[in-house]
């Protein structure tokens, strides 16, 4: 296994992502993360991330020593090759011409890191990289012991290593896409340098998940919140195989669904595959809790509590039972996790408060289980495929715990959900029969409720704005609207105002991320 750690490079998960993508496990750490717990984690190799920081200026962050006394091989990206530079007896500082975006580089070809990978040949017989940089410093005089591997006209050692010791450094990004043998390069790391074997695979992780989750749980009975998107899916799957019926689901229709949905996790998850769920009919409790509110945040609170209050109720008569539910499963995912531990050293800044549906009191006093909790959401993808799950439920879109709550402005009713459901279930009907559902991240349909005047046959129509959304995002944290084509756009918006009374108009939002967030409110 390998450990990253962390320098603050807005790339760091991608480091982790693509290390696992190589079939490797790894975890990603505060670059902060105290000598014992390094060597607890007896990694086969250690990565350093990038980072925003100088190395030349006093107090910015350093490996700590024993990263280097472990014995282990080392790569340093960016900064982390900075700090390995400088903390090994190197020098590094401000370089006269800064580095941002694609660069080529010439690689030397007897280093192991870099042996054969390239993307052209120079004349002078030098393999050539197409890379991604983005740099303000350089090292100037490498350690004892380091030789250059890699440079371009800006920086001599764009890439350096010490092959007897096994540490490497690159100052470009190779876990990037743009870095085009980014992937090789870092299996090549992984791999032949640090000798981990490709284990990391879906059918390994699900049986290793299984035997924890048996461990853990024994014969005690297990509750899960399902709400039909991807991650409680998976878990919901992954537990059915591994304690079978010791699993009670409780899946709550608030009301603020998807067109069918509710219907579609039974027929999934009861019907299909067997797994015991308990439908809880919670419209009418939602909706009365959301009457008269109309600030975002309020109604995010109050759907995310009056959820608590259903659910704990629910867990209540099953903690009762004969048979007493001990254990809460949970879908958090490893992004979760690691953007919790940001938002605890107070890096991340609370935007709209995201409430994991799960998310319950204390006082309920289960013990979690989550079993996801090291899992990007592609690997989560792959094990809901590979447990059987339907390609449909495994690719959706994502769809926010307060649901249609904050995609219909200001104040919720019954009516306006109603029409909003027919919308979107218009709009992602079309998408996926132009073959463009899978072309976005995410798309749905946003109620306004402002009126505006149309024709119908010969009638004035003073109705309701139907508002369509789409974007093309990596990580959601930025996003462009996706440039849909006119033709789709049109028919979706005949289907709209013809197929649905109350709808007069439909506009289509091309505001990126940022300005706007994805969601409306
Ligand atoms: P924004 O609107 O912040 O959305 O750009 C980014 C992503 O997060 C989803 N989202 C939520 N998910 N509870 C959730 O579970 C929420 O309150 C919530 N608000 C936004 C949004 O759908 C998008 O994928």
């Amino acid at each position: 296994r390998i450990l990253i750690l962390d320098f603050g490079s807005q790339y760091t998960q991608l480091i982790a992502r693509r290390v696992r993508e190589a079939g490797v496990y790894c975890e990603l750490h505060p670059w902060d993360m105290a000598p014992a717990a390094i060597r607890q984690f007896a990694p086969s190799g250690i990565i350093l991330s990038g980072g925003p920081q100088s190395v030349h200026e006093a107090e910015t962050p350093r490996a700590d020593p024993v990263v280097f006394e472990l014995g282990v091989p080392v790569l340093g990206i960016c900064y982390g090759m900075q700090t390995m530079a400088a903390q090994l007896g190197g020098v590094v500082a401000a370089a006269s011409e800064r580095e941002y975006g694609y660069a080529q580089v010439r690689a030397r070809g007897h280093s192991r890191l870099l042996r054969d990978i390239e993307d052209h040949t120079s004349a002078e017989g030098y393999g050539l990289l197409d890379v991604w940089m983005s740099h303000a410093d350089r090292v100037e005089t490498l350690p004892a012991g380091f030789s250059a591997i890699a440079q371009t006209d800006n920086a001599p050692f764009a890439g350096i290593a010490d092959e007897t010791r096994g540490f490497y450094g690159l100052q470009f990004h190779p876990e990037v896409t743009h870095t085009r043998q980014g992937k090789r390069i870092l299996e090549r790391f992984c791999h032949d340098i640090c000798g981990c074997g490709n284990l990391w695979t879906p059918s390994n992780i699900i049986d290793d998940a299984i035997a924890q989750i048996r461990a853990r749980v024994g014969g005690d009975q297990v509750l899960l919140g399902l709400s039909g998107g991807v991650d409680s899916s998976v878990v919901a799957a992954l537990l059915h195989r591994a304690i079978g019926d010791q699993l009670t689901c409780v899946f709550v229709d608030n009301g603020l669904l998807r067109l069918g949905e509710g219907d579609q996790v039974m027929a999934t998850f009861a019907r299909h595959m067997g797994v015991r769920v308990i439908r809880v009919d919670a419209e009418k409790r939602f909706l009365d809790r959301l009457a008269g509110v109309e600030d975002p945040e309020q109604k995010r609170k109050r759907i995310g509590n009056t959820f608590i209050d259903v659910f704990d109720e629910e867990a209540a008569k099953l903690k009762q039972g004969a048979s007493g539910v001990k254990w809460l499963a949970q879908g958090t995912i490893y992004p979760d996790v690691i953007e919790s531990a940001g938002a605890s050293t107070g890096k991340a800044k609370v935007i709209k408060s995201h409430h994991n549906v799960g998310g319950l009191p204390e006082h309920m006093t289960l013990k979690l289980v989550e079993p996801l909790r090291e899992l990007f959401k592609d690997e989560v993808r792959k094990l809901g495929i590979e447990l059987g799950l339907p390609a449909e439920m495994v690719h959706r879109h994502p769809f926010p715990g307060p649901g249609l709550g904050v995609r219909i402005l200001g104040e919720v009713h019954k009516a306006y959900a109603d029409t909003l459901r027919l919308a979107d279930h218009i709009f992602i009907e079309e998408l996926h029969r132009a073959d463009l559902y899978d072309k976005v991240s995410q798309a749905f349909a946003v109620f306004l409720p402002v009126r505006s005047v149309g024709v119908v046959g010969d009638n004035r129509q003073y109705a309701h704005v139907i508002a369509l959304r789409a974007v093309e995002t990596i990580d959601f944290m930025t996003a462009r609207w996706a440039h849909l084509p006119y033709d789709f756009l049109d028919q979706v918006c005949r289907r709209i105002v013809n197929e649905i009374p109350g709808v007069s108009r439909v506009v289509y939002d091309i505001t990126g991320k940022p300005p706007g967030t994805i969601e409306w409110e």
